[in-house]
């Protein structure tokens, strides 16, 4: 089992524009010719901040028409907020705050030997980093540039650098990296 930050990136670094935007992501292919498919099928738990959940309770429809159904995840999902916020019918949803530790302990619980999937943002992948429980960075590099906007990973790791483990390319759009994390750094 292991613990991976798996989200999409512009060229310079951003995983949504300043206002949360995606639309620069969805012109550049669809997700079932990704890694997605088969990424999603091995994750037994997420956790995603709380702009992340509102974006998709926002864009409901959007994501309905995407994948069927407005809330695509089987798995229980933790939500990380300061805020009380709606829930989704029929979703297993946990709302928790503060120190992501005891929260991945209770994700492991429930993933098994599936993987955990920190979706963002940034620092929510961050936190997971600093607490030594990140293992695996995978992003998807877009063929664009935003100039400013919600950064991929607000963190200086640099000695030791992360292990490159796989290139992969979807298309003329994204190129896919995947990274482990060193032990140092965990
Ligand atoms: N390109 C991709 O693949 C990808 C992947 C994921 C997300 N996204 C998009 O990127 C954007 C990410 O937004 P974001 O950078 O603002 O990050 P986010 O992680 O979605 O939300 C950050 C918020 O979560 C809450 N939070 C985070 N850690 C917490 C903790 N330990 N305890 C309690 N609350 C905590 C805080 O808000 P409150 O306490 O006020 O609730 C914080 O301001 C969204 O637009 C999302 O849709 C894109």
């Amino acid at each position: 089992m292991t613990t991976q930050y798996y989200a999409a990136a512009s060229l310079d670094g951003f995983i949504a524009t300043e206002d949360d935007s995606l639309d620069w992501l969805f012109q550049l292919g669809n997700v079932d010719d990704t890694s997605y498919p088969a990424f999603i099928a091995e994750v037994g738990a997420l956790a995603m901040g709380s702009t992340t959940y509102e974006w998709m309770l926002r864009h409901a429809n959007e994501v309905a028409q995407e994948t069927g159904t407005a809330w695509p995840y089987t798995q229980p999902v933790w939500i990380f907020s300061s805020r009380e916020l709606p829930t989704i019918d029929g979703a297993n949803i946990h709302f928790v705050r503060g120190d992501v530790r005891p929260v991945h302990s209770d994700m492991m619980k429930a993933a098994g030997s599936r993987n955990i999937w920190i979706v963002g943002g940034g620092d929510l992948a961050g936190q997971f980093y600093d607490a030594g429980l990140l293992d695996e960075i995978i992003v998807q590099v877009g063929s664009v540039t935003l100039g400013e906007g919600k950064p991929f990973f607000p963190r200086r790791l640099v000695t030791p650098p992360l292990n490159l483990i796989s290139v992969q390319q979807f298309g003329p759009g994204l190129a896919e990296l995947r990274y482990q994390v060193p032990k140092a750094a965990r």
